[in-house]
């Protein structure tokens, strides 16, 4: 993870705050601490705090003018969040000064290589500025030290003896480089260019490249001087203000009804019009990947799959299924769920992927897995700044179930007017009771332990209902099949457990009552979210009832605001959980 940032201005400006007010936009990507270097004088200058990016704001000067800089914000990998670990580092003869996302897998290699030499962190990353020591002002010094490096990496590096050069380096972690006549920005997300209105560079695997602001030239690994051609910055409608709302995972919650819009409007302009006849001719099975609440969103989408157009379809843990060793049949295709694009683990598997069609979905049309699929859906839910997934999350499932749809259409010759049923969907969307899911979330926040329970899709909502509660409340939860409950999981259960059952498929509601009840007899404290009657004994969230499978986005909307606020009661940022970040671009 980590966000890293570099600028040359034309002019001598407040460079601190230039460089604060862009690492600001980078924050998503992780908040343990942060910290900057600028050329002052010819000397380098560094500033670090930890925690964070308002931390680091309290400590700079307004005073400190400079034309160049670079600056980071630092998920750890190694070493703990601290000031000594906070980046950039600096060269033992002070003349360079770098960042870095990503890790070097062979750091203690690197550093036993260097005698004498001081290390003043517990990082992977002081290494590659201890190996630029003594190296001039040049691309290949950077290129030399990235060709000894195992792992991933994108670094930024100025020098003090040229203060109108950024050196950029790029594997496996994203970088970007926007040049104009009077400023280059170079930084992990397109965000920071938004204002400019320029076009950009994207580097790839092994590229580097030294960015004044009258050159730009791009390298190979082996030092020769390559040629790229600039992507066109799309107009964005990017919005980071919570909107007077106390938190952005609140705002986004409530986005979600313009994300369904969105997505209709998507469908009804052909954005799946690439997913057509001779497409689906080919699919003898399709294979879902993702992380998190990707993976979450994917295992219902193969569900849906199988459900509507009868093509056999699994969804994998990305990190798992790129060492799983499966043997992967001619006719599959591969649908890539992120939000981002730029997760890790999701992006190692497009290696595998390689000869076969693939399919991504995702929040982001800039991304490293925009580019690398056949065909990329947009799910258009606007920027996600919380950590935790909402509404992109929301869109995910929306958009996975419209492919479902669209491929029982193509497949069986069929007319589903399945835009009507989403349409449905959005009459009902904001009958919510808000209050009741308020006194609700005081009922769970004191709870030591919740388990969600659920059959078939609701298993799948109840695997996100737990990851949302735990990555913002911190209460211990976990989700399981409800028939699995006596299986051993019933050991959990005391007074002191909260378990919510979710039923919202007819055929399915006895079973799980059922379920719940053995939880209710051992002392469990039961909370239903469910469009049916229940007993009147169990506390209820109340779904309205809509006929079909898109009940699954009104639980998910429910279940995340029940997060939401038990980490606003338990007196948490629910933006910013411990221990996160947004975007997870190392293993
Ligand atoms: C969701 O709340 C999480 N923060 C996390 O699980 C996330 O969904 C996962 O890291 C995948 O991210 P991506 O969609 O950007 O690939
Ligand atoms: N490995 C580096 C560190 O721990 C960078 C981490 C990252 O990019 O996630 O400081």
């Amino acid at each position: 993870m980590c966000g890293i940032v570099g600028i040359i201005t034309k002019k001598q400006v407040p460079i601190c705050s230039s460089l604060v007010q862009k690492l600001k936009l980078l924050e998503y990507r992780g908040y343990d601490s942060s910290g900057l270097a600028f050329l002052n004088k010819k000397n380098i200058k560094v500033c670090k705090s930890k925690g964070e990016i308002k931390n680091l704001e309290q400590k700079i000067s307004a005073k400190d003018m400079g034309n160049i800089g670079i600056a980071h914000t630092r998920w750890a990998t190694h070493g703990k969040p601290s000031v000594l670990n906070a980046h950039p580092f600096l060269s033992d003869d002070k003349n360079w000064a770098i960042v870095h996302n990503g890790i070097v897998e062979n750091y203690l290699e690197l550093k036993s290589s260097l005698a004498n030499v001081n290390f003043c962190s517990q990082t992977d990353s002081e290494v590659i500025a201890k190996l630029l020591q003594t190296n001039a002002p040049h691309i290949l010094a950077l290129i030399d030290v990235c060709n000894k490096i195992k792992g991933s990496f994108a670094i930024v590096a100025i020098n003090k003896l040229d203060n109108n050069t950024l050196f950029v380096a790029k594997r496996k972690s994203p970088i970007y480089v926007m040049q104009s006549s009077d400023e280059v920005i170079v930084a992990s997300d397109t965000i920071c260019f938004e204002n400019t209105g320029k076009d950009y560079y994207t580097l790839l695997d092994d590229e580097f490249c030294e960015v004044s602001l009258d050159k730009i030239i791009f390298y190979d690994k082996t030092g020769k001087v390559i040629k790229k051609s600039k992507t066109l910055l799309k107009k964005s409608q990017n919005k980071f203000s919570k909107d007077n709302l106390p938190h952005f995972m609140l705002k986004e919650i409530l986005e979600e009804k313009v994300a369904i819009k969105n997505i209709i409007d998507y469908c009804q302009n052909n954005g799946l019009k690439k997913i057509n006849k001779s497409l689906v001719r080919k699919i003898k099975q399709i294979i879902f990947i993702g992380c998190g609440s990707a993976y979450h969103a994917g295992l219902i989408g193969a569900k849906l799959i199988e459900r509507y157009a009868k093509i056999p379809s699994t969804c994998h843990i990305a990190s798992e299924f790129r060492y799983a060793e499966t043997d992967i049949k001619p006719g599959t295709v591969f649908v890539f769920i992120s939000q981002s694009g730029e997760t890790a683990d999701t992006l190692a598997n497009l290696e595998l992927a390689k000869g076969f069609i693939t399919i991504g979905v995702t929040n982001n049309m800039h991304s490293t897995l925009s580019r690398a699929v056949s065909i990329c859906l947009d799910i258009m839910a606007g920027k996600e700044i919380a950590v935790a997934s909402t509404k992109a999350y929301l869109a995910q499932v929306l958009m996975l179930y419209v492919l479902s749809r669209h491929l029982q259409n193509l497949k069986f010759n069929t007319k589903v007017d399945y835009l009507s049923h989403v349409l449905d969907l959005l009459n009902v969307f904001e009958d919510i009771d808000f209050k009741k899911l308020d006194d609700i979330a005081k009922f769970v926040a004191n709870k030591s332990e919740v388990i969600f329970i659920g059959r078939d899709l609701d298993y799948y909502l109840a695997l996100e209902a737990s990851l949302k509660l735990k990555e913002v409340s911190y209460i211990p939860s976990f989700a399981v099949p409800s028939g699995e409950l006596k299986h051993g999981y019933l050991a959990q259960v005391d007074n002191r457990t909260c378990v919510v059952g979710i039923t919202t498929q007819k055929n399915l509601h006895s079973k799980t009552l059922s379920n719940v009840s053995e939880a209710h007899s051992r002392g469990g404290n039961i909370v239903v979210c469910s469009p049916f009657d229940i007993e009147q004994k169990y506390l209820k969230i109340d779904v309205p009832n809509i006929d079909n499978d898109l009940i699954c986005l009104l639980v998910a909307q429910r279940l995340q605001y029940l997060a939401y606020r038990v980490s606003v009661i338990k007196g948490f940022n629910p933006d910013k959980p411990r221990n996160l970040a947004k975007s997870v671009t190392v293993e």
